[in-house]
């Protein structure tokens, strides 16, 4: 089997401690099935600036770009408040995404049925919640120019943050959205604040365009964002897949991370372009959840968001599909089993620590594998 390289990045806080249980998942996977992973390794987020003085070196960025799949755990934490903004921990994850090309950013929202008790809402408004948010990632106001403060010189300053969109960013995005709707309900929900924006005019024309154009097959619908939102906590199974851009879908999938328990239980995938040539994609895949400092180096974090994560790594990068399933089957069934980290901790469950919740979910994968 040729080599599948993994350029592994845990970052800081909980980031090293959730990525050791998917280090272990994977040692499993080549010692006993033959899956041939290439890992290497190494620092982003405020690791890297210790190190380094960077948020990611120029060396790590060459050997992620050059990998399959990037694994990343997570960056930041009040020991880097203070160092310069163009150095800060989340600029090493914004690089990563920018040079990558990573302009797809798809968050599943899935609430597991043992964890409908665990959510802030009723568990009959979350139980079976399977939703997917499509963010547009390596656009709009994370990255627009001008950015800026300036000292306007009469004891004023003036903050400037560019929200842009160009056609194209939309119609891929979209397209995105659409084809990946058509696996699962069918059903796409496009929010913008085109009552206020400029941006969002473009996006609803062109998301319109994109589907009149490719997907009429597939049921459109269009809400401004705020209303998105609260719609998402008034009656969040009405969604299928939701479609948004840079700003909102960072907001809104925390807000849909929370109805599935806690955020500790949210995977993503950042995904490019396919190649021309080889047909396969960039891609880096990272929990939602952010470096918890205040857990960090506990033992404490839930490693399912980073377990997840790597089961989607295995699903878009792989396509190992089997072992996908089989992967996010062992997180339903140690959940069921009542076993729960502190964040998801509910009546009558066991609590354990980040170690023996990813023992337990590899000891299911492997069964369900044997
Ligand atoms: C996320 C995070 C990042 C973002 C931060 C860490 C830069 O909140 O991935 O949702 O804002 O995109
Ligand atoms: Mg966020």
């Amino acid at each position: 089997m040729t080599a599948r390289t993994l350029f592994l990045l845990p970052g800081d806080g909980i980031g090293p401690e959730a990525m050791n249980e998917v280090r272990k998942i994977i040692s499993y996977m080549n010692e006993d099935l033959g899956s041939g992973f290439v890992l290497d390794e190494g620092l982003v987020g405020g690791s890297a600036y210790d190190a380094h003085g960077v948020a990611i070196s120029e060396e790590d960025m060459a050997k992620a770009l050059a990998a399959d799949a990037v694994l990343f755990g997570a960056v930041g934490g009040p020991k880097w408040d203070d160092v310069p903004y163009e150095v800060r921990p989340e600029a090493g994850l914004l690089r990563l995404r920018k040079d990558l090309e990573l302009f797809a950013n798809l968050r599943p929202a899935i609430c597991y049925p043992a964890l409908a008790s665990a959510s802030s809402l009723k568990p009959e408004l979350v139980e079976g919640l399977d939703i997917l948010i499509v963010r547009e990632l390596t656009g709009g106001v994370y990255f627009g120019e001008p950015k800026t403060i300036t000292d306007l010189g009469n004891g004023q300053k003036r903050a400037i943050d560019t929200q842009v969109y160009d056609t194209y960013e939309i119609e891929r995005i979209s397209s995105v959205a659409f084809e990946l709707a058509r696996t699962r309900k069918n059903a796409v929900c496009s929010m913008e604040k085109r009552n206020v924006m400029k941006s969002g005019v473009l996006w609803n024309q062109v998301v319109t365009e994109t589907h009149k154009a490719k997907y009429a097959d597939v049921a459109l619908s269009h809400m401004l964002a705020d209303a998105g939102g609260m719609q998402l906590v008034r009656a969040p199974k009405q969604f299928d897949v939701i479609v948004t851009d840079n700003l909102f879908g960072d907001m809104l999938s925390d807000v849909a991370a929370m109805l599935t328990g806690s955020l500790g239980m949210l995977p993503s995938a950042s995904l490019g372009a396919p190649d021309a040539k080889t047909g396969k994609r960039k891609a880096l895949y990272e929990p939602v959840h952010g470096s918890a400092p205040d857990i960090a180096g506990k033992g404490l974090a839930n490693p399912i968001a980073m377990i997840a994560s790597f089961a989607m790594c295995l699903r878009y990068s792989f396509g190992e599909v089997a072992q996908a399933d089989a992967l996010e089957k062992a997180i339903a069934t140690v959940l069921d089993k009542g076993i729960r980290t502190g964040d998801i901790m509910g009546e009558g469950c066991r609590q354990v620590g980040t170690v023996e919740m990813g023992d337990a979910i590899l000891a299911e994968f492997k069964a369900l594998l044997q």
